[in-house]
């Protein structure tokens, strides 16, 4: 929790560096160039501090609550969390994923197109800025990138006890996230600047 809120003074340094790449915006061709790689590296720091976060609070929640009681948590705060960094960076940050738990992580519009492309690109995958009217959102690979997410994301009976899976279906009648091997691409990171 305190190492979770340390974090936050990184949130500053973001937000200052986030009001440069806006006052930078109407200045021709070639800082209009800059600004686009300026608000995709800050993306790529918005994505590493909610990785981050939210891999903090996990391991703590398992630490306290066991892996079962760490999916109720998961349940009740890893929206929260993103909803609440999404507040305080000025963004809208989101986790979307074809084959989702909670149902509210569906891709919607393009996103799917993103996913694919991600897919299919296998391990050479990389994020991408896209700008949409003049939207830009920004899309990053989220890999199974450790055994901790297969003890809930796994496959049945190998990475993840029959007790786990019980337990998750009780809570998510629909899960579509399990059955993950190691490297897997489990989703994305969606990134949009209003
Ligand atoms: C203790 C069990 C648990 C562990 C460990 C875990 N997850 Fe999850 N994961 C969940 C639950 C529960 C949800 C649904 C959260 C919600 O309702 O918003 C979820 C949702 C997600 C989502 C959002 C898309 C979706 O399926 O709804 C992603 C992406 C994700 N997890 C990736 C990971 C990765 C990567 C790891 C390893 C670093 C990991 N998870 C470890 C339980 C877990």
């Amino acid at each position: 929790m305190k190492k979770f809120f340390g974090l936050f003074g990184f949130v500053f340094l973001l937000l200052a560096s986030c009001q440069n790449a806006h006052s930078t915006k109407d200045h021709g061709q070639k800082s209009a160039e800059k600004t686009e790689a300026e608000l995709k590296s800050q993306a790529q720091l918005i994505v590493q501090f909610s990785s981050q976060a939210l891999l903090e609070k996990l391991q703590k929640s398992i630490e306290d609550q066991g892996l079962t009681g760490a999916v109720d948590f998961c349940k009740l705060e890893a929206l929260a969390i993103t909803d609440s960094l999404s507040l305080a960076f000025g963004v809208d940050i989101k986790r979307v994923s074809a084959k989702n738990r909670n149902s509210a992580n569906a891709p919607h519009g393009e996103d799917k197109k993103y996913l694919d492309q991600f897919e299919n690109q296998g391990e050479l995958a990389v994020p991408v800025l896209v700008q949409v009217k003049d939207k830009y959102t920004y899309f990053a690979p989220i890999r199974v990138a450790g055994a901790l997410c297969l003890n809930c994301h796994g496959m049945l009976n190998e990475t993840m006890t029959s007790q786990q899976f019980e337990h998750i279906k009780e809570s998510y009648p629909e899960d579509k996230a399990f059955g993950y091997s190691l490297g897997d691409l489990r989703g994305m990171w969606k990134i949009t600047y209003n």
